[in-house]
C-alpha cells in the first residue's frame, strides 16, 4: 500500500506528521462504535500508531513538542470506514476503474478497506486472480483490498469454485455478484461449502424469470413511462430461499443490497429466528426512488432498481432496527459507452465511494439514526461480518482513521472524484458532511485539497 498524501486539510503540519506519523489531533468528537466511545477527546498517533485517546492531554510535555497537533474543533474522528461492496474493474475493464483509482476513490470517501466484488474479466474464480488483485493493491493500492471470490466458475451457476483455495490465496468471502445464483441446490453447495472454511456466503438475490427484460422498478412509474418493470418479489423470492437454505445448512449468509420492504420483513423474522443472516443497502436505496427515471436519465438505471418511496420507508426502518447491519456503496464504475446510450441498452450501476458520507449523515440528521448507529454501520458492522481486521480505534495498532466534518455544505461535484467513472447519481446535489482526512495503517493517505 502506497502512501498517497495528497496537499490540503490542514496542510503542511497534517503532511509532515503524515511522513513523521506521529500526530496529535485535539478535541474531537471521537466515535468507535465498537469500543462504545463518543465523547470530545485528543486521539495521540505515534509513529503511526494509535497511542491513547484521553479527554485532555496536558500540554507543555516535553514530547509534546515533537508531536504535530492539529485543532480538531468538534470534527469527528472516527474509525476508517470499510466498504463491504465495491466493483473495482480490475482485471479486464481498467477504462472503467482500476485498484489504484477505486482505492483513491476510497480513501477520498473516508475508506480504509474495500471488498471487490468477483464479476471482472476474467472472473475471480481461482487463486490466481485472487493473488493477481492482492498483489495489485499491494502495489498500487491507496487502501486495503478484500477479494470476494466467486460461488461459481465464471459466475455461470452450474459448478463450484474451489472455496479452500480461495480462502487460502486471500477470498474472504464468495458470491457471484452481479448475478443470482438459480439453481438452489448450488446454493445449498456453496453455504456448506463455506461453513467447513469460515466463508461468508453474499447473496445477490434476483429471481431472473421474474427480473428478465426489466428496466426500472415495477409499478405507477414504470407503467406511467411504458418501461418493463422489476417487481420486488423478484428479489424477495430469492431472499426468502436464502434464508431457508442459510436455516437448512446452518452457513452464514449475506443479503447484497437490499432495496425492498419485504426484504427487510423477511431478514427481521429470520434474525429473530436466530438464523445467520446479515444484510447490507446502499445510500441509493434510502435517499433516491424510482420517481427519479422520469427524466429517463440512464445514471439512475441499477440492479436492484430504485423502490417506491413506501420501500425506501422500509429500508430506513431496517436502518433504525438493525435489520440492516451494513451501508455499502455498490460503487459500480461504468464509462459514457455504457451509459450514453438508450435506456434499454445501458448498464446497471452507479458510482458510490465518494458520495456515501455526506447521505449517510442525513440519516443522522433526520433522526434514522444515531451518530453511533450511522459509524457503525460503515466501520465495525461490515468488519465484523467479513472477519477483516479494521472498523475500530485499537491502542497499540497502526491507526487507521478518517476526520469528518459533520457540518460544512457544499455541492457534490463529481468532476472532482478520484474514480475513473462519472455515474454519479448525486452530481450537483447539496449536501452536509465531508471527509477531512483519512489515515490507513498509520499513514495519511488523503487530506482534502
Ligand atoms: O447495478 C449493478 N451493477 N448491480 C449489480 O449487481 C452489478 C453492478 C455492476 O457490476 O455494474
Amino acid at each position: 500500500m502506497q502512501n498517497m498524501a495528497g496537499q490540503g486539510y490542514p496542510k503542511a503540519e497534517l503532511k509532515r506528521a503524515g511522513q513523521l506519523g506521529s500526530l496529535l489531533l485535539r478535541g474531537g468528537r471521537v466515535i468507535d462504535p465498537a469500543r462504545r466511545i463518543d465523547e470530545i477527546a485528543d486521539v495521540l498517533v505515534v509513529d503511526g500508531r494509535l497511542m491513547d485517546i484521553q479527554p485532555d492531554f496536558p500540554l507543555g510535555m516535553d514530547w509534546l513538542e515533537h508531536v504535530q497537533q492539529v485543532d480538531m474543533n468538534g470534527k469527528w474522528i472516527v474509525p476508517a470506514m470499510l466498504d463491504m461492496h465495491v466493483h473495482l474493474r480490475e482485471p479486464g475493464e481498467e477504462y472503467k476503474e482500476t485498484i489504484a483509482s477505486g482505492t483513491r476513490a476510497a480513501v477520498a470517501g473516508g475508506y480504509a478497506g474495500v471488498a471487490c466484488m468477483p464479476n471482472t474479466m476474467p472472473v475471480n474464480d481461482n487463486a490466481a486472480v485472487t493473488q493477481f488483485i492482492l498483489e495489485r493493491a499491494r502495489e498500487e493500492g491507496a487502501c486495503h483490498v478484500f477479494p470476494v471470490a466467486a460461488i461459481s466458475h465464471g459466475q455461470r451457476g452450474e459448478n463450484l469454485t474451489e472455496f479452500g483455495e480461495l480462502r487460502s490465496s486471500g477470498a474472504v468471502a464468495v458470491s457471484d455478484d452481479g448475478r443470482p445464483v438459480m439453481n438452489s441446490l448450488l446454493m445449498r453447495r456453496a453455504l456448506e461449502y463455506a461453513r467447513i472454511f469460515d466463508l461468508l456466503v453474499i447473496s445477490h438475490a434476483e429471481e431472473l424469470s421474474l427480473s428478465q427484460g426489466g428496466l426500472m422498478n415495477e409499478g405507477p412509474v414504470s407503467t406511467l413511462l411504458g418501461l418493463r418493470g422489476i417487481p420486488n418479489a423478484a428479489e424477495e423470492v430469492m431472499v426468502a430461499r436464502d434464508i431457508l437454505l442459510a436455516e437448512l445448512t446452518r452457513g452464514r449468509l449475506h443479503i447484497a443490497h437490499v432495496s425492498t420492504g419485504g426484504s427487510i420483513r423477511l431478514i427481521r423474522e429470520a434474525k429473530k429466528r436466530g438464523i445467520l443472516v446479515t444484510a447490507e443497502t446502499a445510500p441509493h436505496y434510502f435517499t433516491l426512488t424510482d420517481s427519479e427515471l422520469m427524466s429517463f436519465n440512464t445514471v439512475f438505471k441499477v440492479n436492484p432498481p430504485l423502490r417506491s418511496e413506501k420501500d425506501r420507508d422500509y429500508i430506513r426502518e431496517g436502518l433504525a432496527d438493525g435489520t440492516i447491519d451494513a451501508i455499502a456503496t455498490d460503487h459500480a464504475p461504468h464509462s459514457l459507452l455504457e451509459k450514453d446510450t438508450e435506456f434499454e441498452y445501458a448498464a446497471n450501476g452507479m458510482i458510490g465511494l465518494e458520495s456515501a458520507l455526506p447521505l449517510i449523515l442525513s440519516l443522522v440528521r433526520d433522526g434514522t439514526l444515531s451518530a453511533s448507529e450511522a459509524v457503525a454501520k460503515v466501520t465495525c458492522n461490515p468488519a465484523r461480518i467479513l472477519g477483516v481486521p479494521l472498523g475500530s480505534l485499537q491502542p497499540g495498532k497502526p491507526v487507521s482513521l478518517t476526520v469528518i466534518d459533520p457540518d460544512v455544505t457544499y455541492t457534490l461535484d463529481c468532476e472532482t472524484f478520484q474514480s475513473k467513472s462519472r455515474n454519479c447519481p448525486f452530481h450537483g446535489r447539496e449536501v452536509t458532511g465531508r471527509v477531512e482526512l483519512t489515515l490507513v495503517d498509520g499513514k495519511l493517505v488523503y487530506t482534502r485539497s
